[in-house]
């Protein structure tokens, strides 16, 4: 019987599992479940007789292909895919996938949540301020910057887009203003907010001069991957401009550093939290778990990152 493993460090909530199922079984496969194991071991385990694999931001290596001697597709259940090793993937004839957009409003509707909060001064009963009005920066303009910018207009804001991959008109038809490099971007907006993708070209990235065109007062957030941030960086930056704010989604390795130093203007979630909703749950799962039938099942390779 064809086994489809969930493995998640970080569990989906109960009912996109059930959804999973939902899927699964109605194909004729079995569903097993590893979630918030500490252990690679656990992982390795639970892998060797799954023929498919479904993941969040758990790290798909080498040693774990290896150790899945059956497995023929791996789906990461969500939009970046810097966990997926795909040359081990490609060596070991497994096809890698991910589920684009599928947890995007997700993302984005937590941007404002974490905005609000750090333009309120994180509720300590002091006089903040308003998105209103406020230049917003998406760096960059993919599924979660496109719905970061959709509800921007609702806070009235004023909006700029920055994508080396996405032609300038298809920022503005949007009804964004497309700047014309990340340095202008800084230059221009009181907020920027981060949406790429950890690749090499990206990785620290965010660094000490970039940021340090913010005008006084500027917040960078980070709801995309703390490995794009220079974070000793912008540790040195926020010593010098006490005047900036960072708040980010995913906890850099220097958290208590940033939370010693810079209290009242740093702000991390304590995990991840970017896509977990019950909708962005299941909407990524039942995504990863119908890509999985179409490719056992009629061979279809949308979506196939290792092509
Ligand atoms: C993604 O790349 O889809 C998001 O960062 C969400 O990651 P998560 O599934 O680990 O929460």
């Amino acid at each position: 019987m064809t086994k489809v493993l969930i493995a998640t460090e970080k569990p989906f909530s109960k009912s996109a599992v059930e959804a999973i199922r939902k899927v699964t079984e109605t194909a004729g496969y079995e569903l097993a479940l590893l979630e918030k194991y500490t252990e690679k071991k656990q992982l390795l385990d639970a892998v060797a007789d799954a023929d498919a694999l479904i993941v969040r931001s758990d790290k798909v290596d080498a040693d774990v292909v290896d150790a899945a001697k059956r497995l023929k597709i791996v789906v990461r259940a969500g939009a970046g895919f810097d966990n997926l090793d795909l040359k081990a993937c490609t060596a070991h004839q497994v096809v890698a996938m991910n589920t684009p957009g599928q947890n995007a409003n997700s993302v984005a509707e937590l941007v404002f949540g974490l905005l609000v909060f750090g333009v309120r001064n994180f509720y300590n009963g002091t006089s903040g301020s308003e998105l209103k009005g406020k230049k917003l920066g998406i760096l960059a303009f993919g599924n979660v910057g496109r719905n970061v910018a959709r509800i921007a207009k609702g806070f009235g804001m004023d909006i700029y887009a920055y994508d080396a991959f996405c032609p300038a008109e298809a920022i503005e038809q949007a009804g964004v203003h497309a700047v014309s490099s990340q340095e202008e971007m800084f230059d221009i907006c009181d907020i920027v907010s981060l949406h790429i993708p950890a690749t090499a070209e990206t990785r620290q990235s965010i660094n000490h001069d970039l940021v340090g065109r913010m005008k006084k007062g500027g917040i960078l957030i980070n709801t995309a991957r703390k490995e794009v941030v220079d974070e000793a960086g912008l540790i040195r930056l926020m010593e010098e401009r006490t005047d900036l704010m960072y708040i980010t989604d995913i906890k850099p390795d220097a958290d208590a550093e940033f939370a010693e130093k810079f209290a009242g203007r740093y702000f991390a979630t304590p995990k991840k939290m970017g896509a977990q909703t019950a909708e962005a749950n299941s909407n990524a799962g039942i995504a990863a778990a119908n890509q999985i039938v179409g490719f056992l099942e009629q061979g279809i390779t949308k979506f196939q990152l290792n092509k």
